[in-house]
């Protein structure tokens, strides 16, 4: 998120944003060295970077695409039929189920848990009672990650699983192996937009553990063409000139600029996780002898992408209090299902208790690598539910 100048009252100072890159020489110099390199597009930093993650998530391959949103576009064509019924969650960024859509998919959404997570148990339970259930697309939501063991059951039950890993680039589960190793899942998406926990400017991947899906994914990355491979029975064109589209495919590819510098950002993500998990214990200890609640308690393996407070002070009131201080706040999510565009298709009288008490709740405050004003971001909270509890008594 850019670093927004506001009108505040400590002093006029920048805005704290919810979350920021952090870019730093290296990054600048390797981006540098592409620009003056032979290849901008498809090159050596693409494969070098999809490699790169794979090793580092434990799959067998990685496909860099130009967003998140396009990983999950992919995901879901390589995964999904016409009509398929797919669970998924109502707390989430509206790419996860909008995916679902363009692949001509019907979205389901399932209530959550406590921990802002969907509820696995809710969806096995969906999945013993509708055979047309096909697929489940979950989220780890703030980077804590779901249960594998309970994504297991589901793929044993024939359900076709998309791990959106958005939040959640080097959390563990706690059965073991880290998230983006599909070994509970058909796929495993990421994205890498600034506030994410590495960044590529724009950018996502695409990570399976299954060669099919793998090849069905890169063609369609590239137009549905190929240019090498099965060519030599097609006499029409044969020749060095040669490429063959086989798939209503796009341009989804990933820039070797954007390559190299998610090479460059993965070098520093052990660094990058330690922090957030160090802003992260800070703040449990911190809001603990106050009204705010942490979503969940601390945990060393989550990505800690967001990290939310639940609070029963009215949302506008602490915003509107914090913005005046240099502090933005941000919700994540609005219930997919309850958006105007979603509410057109039929959706937004889901009984999905859960979320909706969540939502009333919820607020994500500043956390990310470089943030160096954590005790303000907490005093200022504090005075804020000092300032309500004043007024309310
Ligand atoms: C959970 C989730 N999924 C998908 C996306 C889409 O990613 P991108 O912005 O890279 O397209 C986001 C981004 O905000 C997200 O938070």
């Amino acid at each position: 998120m850019a670093h927004k100048r506001g009108v505040v009252e400590n002093g006029g100072e920048d805005m704290i944003p919810y979350g920021k890159q952090f870019i730093d020489q290296q990054d600048i110099e390797a981006v540098v060295e592409v620009l003056k390199s032979d290849y901008l597009t498809t090159g050596p930093k693409v494969e070098e970077f999809e490699e790169r993650l794979a090793n580092r998530i434990g799959a067998k391959y990685v496909v860099a695409v130009a967003n998140g949103t396009a990983s999950l576009h992919l995901g879901a064509l390589a995964l999904l039929k016409k009509g398929d019924k797919v669970l998924t969650t109502p707390n989430s960024f509206v790419a996860t189920s909008n995916a679902i859509l363009y692949a001509g998919a019907v979205p389901v959404f399932v209530d959550i848990q406590e921990d802002g997570n969907i509820d696995l148990d809710k969806a096995i339970e969906l999945v013993k009672k509708d055979s047309s259930i096909k697929a489940l697309f979950g989220v780890h939501f703030s980077g804590n990650p779901l249960n594998k063991k309970k994504l297991h059951i589901l793929k044993e039950m024939g359900v076709k699983i998309l791990e959106d890993a958005s939040h959640a680039l080097g959390a563990k589960y706690k059965e073991g192996g880290e998230v983006g190793d599909c070994e509970a899942s058909d796929i495993t998406t990421f994205s890498f937009h600034p506030v994410k926990i590495i960044t590529t400017a724009e950018g996502g991947a695409i990570a399976t553990n299954d060669k099919t899906i793998y090849q069905k994914v890169k063609l369609l990355r590239t137009h549905g063409i190929k240019k090498s491979g099965e060519w030599e029975d097609n006499e029409l064109i044969k020749g060095d000139w040669y490429y063959e589209m086989v798939e209503l495919g796009f341009n989804y590819r990933l820039s070797e600029l954007h390559s190299v510098l998610g090479i460059s950002q993965l070098k520093k993500l052990d660094s990058f996780l330690k922090r957030r998990r160090e802003i992260a214990s800070f703040y449990d200890r911190a809001f603990k002898n106050s009204s705010f609640r942490p979503l969940y308690p601390f945990n060393p393996n989550s990505a800690y992408h967001l990290y939310v407070l639940l609070s029963d002070i009215p949302k506008k009131f602490i915003f509107e209090k914090v913005k005046k201080r240099g502090v933005s706040l941000q919700v994540h999510y609005i219930p997919i299902n309850k958006q105007p565009y979603y509410q057109s298709l039929g959706y937004g009288d889901e009984e999905l208790p859960k979320m909706y008490r969540y939502y009333q709740k919820a607020f994500s405050i500043p956390i990310f690598p470089s943030l160096e004003k954590e005790k303000y971001v907490v005093e200022v909270l504090k005075e804020v539910e000092d300032e309500f509890m004043r007024n309310s008594s």
